[in-house]
């Protein structure tokens, strides 16, 4: 069987295998007639990119290709990219890759024309009012990973590297006018990745089912996202081309970030201070440290966390649920703490101090301090 959806919801969502065919009517229904496409150095080297620039071609949109991106892409990516927007006087954006290349693509957009620095917009009460959003160019997002979400989300992340912290940069008009989810373009990913970015899509769901703040629609959409994940996850890591698992996978991922509207917590507090300062996988930073923020989180979440566990048929409610995720990392693959990612003791205080700045963390059930964040980096080290 081969799913499909035509949905409205975060935005226009075309999902199915094979629908990347699709490409130029998308681009022609936003009003993108000249798209710059961005992706990142390692995706512009494989076929899938060719593919991609061909069907633009093909449907009259040019072939104009920006590919300066880094994994964790910085702000030097993002002044190189609006320097090559610019100049190839292009009418919108074609953003293609796991979540650095949309979010590096959706900031392109969205900075090109602005007057202020980027920084002026971080995601912190309504900082985004300070922009136009008038002069903002369509974006098409083309995800080729199932787990940041970034395609149907408003925000960007991207490392201020004077500063070197990870910033989120927020804007509604961030969110693509059309995210065109094809599993089929997934199914390239080396394993790794299919795992880190698959863990983020749980973990956004996670973070936001246990975040303290009332949302009930996100709640309802974080439950089923970890389902799917628990469930497809080790099918397509099984099987690389199961397409169906695929598929549920990109769902999953898009629901994680509807959810994470509720509010993120310390896992991602603590993974951008690490993914700064040694250049880790964010998706596998967060499965790595996972286990140690539920222990943290444990006497606010345990009822929570123990009916999550009831309708994803785990027994023994949170100290069920604590068990299945050790259980499911070790299944994985996924190592159980940071030092097999190469972090040190040596940088703790720095990447504290990070952590408690960093907005994901504001929404921890317990609510975050330099003692109780130390003691998690020793923890997970
Ligand atoms: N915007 C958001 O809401 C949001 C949410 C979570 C994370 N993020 C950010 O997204 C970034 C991480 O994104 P990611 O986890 O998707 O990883 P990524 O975009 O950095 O990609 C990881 C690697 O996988 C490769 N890759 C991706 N798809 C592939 C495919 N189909 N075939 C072969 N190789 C492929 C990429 O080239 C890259 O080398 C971080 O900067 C993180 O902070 C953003
Ligand atoms: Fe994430």
């Amino acid at each position: 069987m081969s799913l499909v959806g035509d949905w409205s919801y975060p935005t226009t969502i075309r999902l199915g295998a094979g629908r990347i065919q699709e490409l130029g009517d998308a681009c022609d229904s936003v009003g993108i007639h000249k798209p710059l496409l961005v992706t990142d150095r390692i995706l512009a080297n494989l076929s899938i990119t060719q593919r991609v620039l061909g069907l633009l071609e093909k449907s009259g949109c040019g072939s104009s290709l920006f590919t300066k991106i880094e994994p964790n892409p910085t702000d030097t990516n993002l002044e190189a990219g609006i320097y090559t927007f610019k100049k190839g006087d292009h009418d919108g954006i074609v953003a293609l890759g796991g979540g650095s290349a949309l979010d590096l693509g959706k900031l392109i957009a969205f900075m090109a024309y602005q007057t202020r620095p980027v920084w002026d917009f971080e995601d912190v009460g309504d900082n985004w009012t300070r922009a136009n959003a008038a002069v903002i160019p369509p974006i098409v997002a083309v995800p080729t990973a199932a787990g940041t979400g970034s395609e149907v989300g408003r925000a960007g992340v991207i490392i201020n590297s004077r500063e070197q912290v990870k910033k989120i940069i927020f804007h509604p008009k961030i969110l693509p006018s059309i995210a065109i989810c094809d599993p089929e373009l997934t199914v390239g990913m080396p394993l790794n990745i299919t795992v880190g970015t698959g863990m983020d899509a749980f973990i956004h769901c996670l973070e936001a089912f246990s975040s303290p703040l009332y949302h009930p629609m996100c709640q309802g959409i974080a439950l089923e996202g970890m389902r799917l994940v628990k469930k497809h996850l080790p099918l397509v890591v099984a099987d690389a081309n199961n397409i169906e698992s695929r598929a549920h996978m990109m769902s999953a991922a898009a629901m994680g970030a509807v959810a994470f509207q509720k509010g993120l917590g310390a896992i991602h507090a603590i993974s951008h201070s690490v993914g700064v300062l040694y250049n880790t996988h964010h998706g596998m930073t967060n499965a790595v440290v996972m286990p140690s923020v539920l222990a943290l989180n444990k006497r606010a979440i345990e009822n929570r966390i123990s009916k999550a566990s009831a309708y994803l048929g785990i027994k023994g409610g949170f100290d069920g649920f604590y068990n299945f995720v050790l259980e499911f990392r070790r299944t994985l693959g996924i190592p159980d703490k940071l030092r097999e990612l190469g972090v040190g003791h040596d940088r703790v205080e720095q990447m504290t101090e990070m952590a408690l700045s960093d907005p994901s963390g504001h929404s921890n059930p317990i609510p975050l301090n330099r003692g109780n964040v130390m003691e998690l980096f020793a923890a997970c080290i």
